[in-house]
């Protein structure tokens, strides 16, 4: 697929196929993640990559979350809410949760930075799983159980949970972008 394709045709999975991923596309895709460009070529990321009884695991964590949605019922809506907590609930049941750990920093700005390089890499990721026929979806790590992914996932001391995506095989055809489009302002020529 063409990349101005990818870039337009890529989109957040939120159910997926029972099917499994393998440990060689996993390695693939993180791979292709690596080559985003980070501050000072620090890549500063690493993957944990939980499948099997350690995806269950993240599982059974992001599900907790669910009774905190409700905080967001005034962003969300009633139907919002519920959507999210269903895809909490199971995570689209994708058979694989990816999180993404940074070191900790303690200058506000080198974190910022680090992060722009994160969303770099991981927007790298999700198109080499489109190529791939795989869905991804990138998810905020929820406050409520961070301490608890952060030891599910086994990040060490002095690094951090930056974000969780989720893949597997899409089982959902994709929703119709809505986009911004008055963004741009030339200030000068
Ligand atoms: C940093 C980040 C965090 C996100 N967190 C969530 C999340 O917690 N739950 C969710 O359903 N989608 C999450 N998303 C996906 C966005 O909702 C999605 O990218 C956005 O609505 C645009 O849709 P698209 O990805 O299909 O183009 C997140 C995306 C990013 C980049």
């Amino acid at each position: 697929m063409e990349l101005s394709d990818s870039l337009r045709r890529r989109h957040s999975t939120r159910l997926y196929k029972e099917e499994p991923v393998s440990d060689d596309e996993i390695l693939m895709l993180c791979d292709a993640a690596t080559f985003a460009p980070s501050p000072m070529n620090s890549q500063p990321w690493h993957f944990h990559v939980a499948t099997g009884t350690a995806r269950r695991a993240v599982g059974e964590i992001m599900a907790l979350t669910t009774q905190y949605l409700e905080e967001y019922i005034d962003v969300l809506g009633t139907e919002g809410v519920d959507r999210a907590a269903r895809f909490y609930g199971d995570l689209g049941k994708a058979p694989v949760a990816i999180a993404v750990s940074v070191p900790v920093l303690d200058d506000p700005a080198e974190h910022d930075k680090v992060l722009i390089g994160v969303g770099a890499a991981v927007e790298n990721f999700m198109l080499a799983a489109l190529d791939s026929g795989l869905g991804c979806c990138n998810i905020s790590a929820p406050r409520w159980v961070v301490d608890r992914l952060v030891e599910a996932f086994r990040i060490p001391e002095g690094r951090m949970l930056a974000t969780l995506v989720i893949v597997g095989h899409p089982d959902e055809e994709p929703v119709p972008h809505d986009r911004k489009h008055d963004v741009v302002t030339f200030v000068g020529r």
